[in-house]
């Protein structure tokens, strides 16, 4: 069967014409350079460079990288929290990206600018009041992320699954779930509930093309089931793997340390020291719960064909069930 037979019509679609399959991998910091970017969007998905921990100068650098990679659609993932982003998004536009997943900060500021460019914009966000006010903003979709998800997350601890049930019915724009997705099975529950596609972090940071570092990777591999922990919720919240430096921060936040002394613990350069350099003791390693399914690092390639047919095997056992 081909893929344009076994996928839903959803609303992903009108969005994205030229992309085969709705899945997304999510930006992320340190580890979704322009080679993991063109890696799933050459394998028909939509991959987005992960602006966060970019200058302009190397955001343009990743943007030529992918673009001589892939002559497939591929976005930037650009956080609205530094100083620098109006030159980021500037710097992304005038190499001809016209696909934004923009996260943190308030999409009022930047949307209708970038829609003025001929963009399509779409934020993230963690509950249904501020998909709501995205929406408002203009956006073109919106990323609901539930707490699961590696990276920083929202205050509220919502969940993936209930996030999708607060959702139904809520807006008129596309609905694009992320959080915990690790298989073709939660790709299928994804849309049975609603969802017009998915983001996927985690199992694309466990690829060959991301640049997370070999030693992340295999801790990855390594990690079992509880393996994750949300942290630093007085400052931003974030999932973290278990590790030296986690566990200073869980003992600091029983200490009902300030903001101040977590922020002196957190110091700076953490998450490039763990992500992209591979120091497991003291650096930040963003990752999902869904880690404790990577058993392997795959090419993009190879796990997108797996999503797939796991999708497909979920999705005849329901149209089977239904039958009979
Ligand atoms: C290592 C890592 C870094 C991330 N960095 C960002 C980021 O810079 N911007 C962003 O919007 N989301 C970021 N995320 C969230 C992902 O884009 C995605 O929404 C999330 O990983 C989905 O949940 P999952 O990890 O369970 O698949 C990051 C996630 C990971 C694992």
């Amino acid at each position: 069967m081909t893929s344009a037979r076994i996928w839903p019509r959803t609303q992903f679609f009108d969005l994205f014409p030229e992309t085969e399959h709705p899945i997304i991998q999510g930006g992320m910091v340190w580890v979704s350079g322009g080679k993991l970017a063109a890696a799933v969007s050459r394998a028909g998905a939509l991959g987005l460079v992960g602006a966060g921990s970019m200058k302009p100068d190397l955001l343009q650098h990743h943007i030529r990288k992918a673009k001589a990679l892939t002559s497939k659609p591929f976005g930037v993932n650009v956080p609205l929290l530094y100083k620098d982003v109006r030159l980021q998004l500037q710097t992304a536009l005038d190499e001809g990206v016209r696909i934004f997943f923009t996260s943190a900060g308030s999409p009022k500021t930047h949307t209708q600018w970038l829609k003025s460019h001929g963009a399509v914009v779409v934020h993230v966000t963690s509950t249904p009041e501020l998909a709501l006010k995205c929406q408002d903003a203009g956006v073109d979709a919106v990323v609901v992320e539930g707490f699961e998800a590696g990276g920083h997350n929202g205050r509220d601890e919502l969940t993936t699954l209930v996030l999708l049930q607060q959702m139904r019915g809520k807006l008129h724009i596309p609905v694009i779930i992320a959080g915990g997705i690790g298989s073709g099975a939660a790709i299928a529950a994804a849309f049975a509930l609603g969802a017009d596609a998915v983001q996927i972090g985690t199992m694309f940071a466990a690829t060959q093309e991301s640049s997370a570092h070999a030693n992340f990777k295999n801790a990855m591999i390594d990690a079992g089931s509880s393996s994750t922990f949300l942290r630093m919720k007085k400052l931003v919240p974030v999932r973290l793997l278990n590790n030296p430096f986690s566990e200073n921060i869980r003992l600091a936040e029983e200490l009902c340390l300030s903001s101040e002394n977590l922020n002196q613990i957190l110091g700076k350069g953490r998450a490039k020291a763990g992500m992209l350099d591979g120091d497991l003791a003291e650096g930040e390693l963003e990752i999902g719960q869904i880690v404790s399914t990577v058993a392997s690092i795959p090419t993009c390639e190879e796990l997108l064909a797996a999503l797939i047919a796991d999708y497909t095997l979920a999705r005849n056992r329901l149209l089977n069930s239904l039958q009979s």
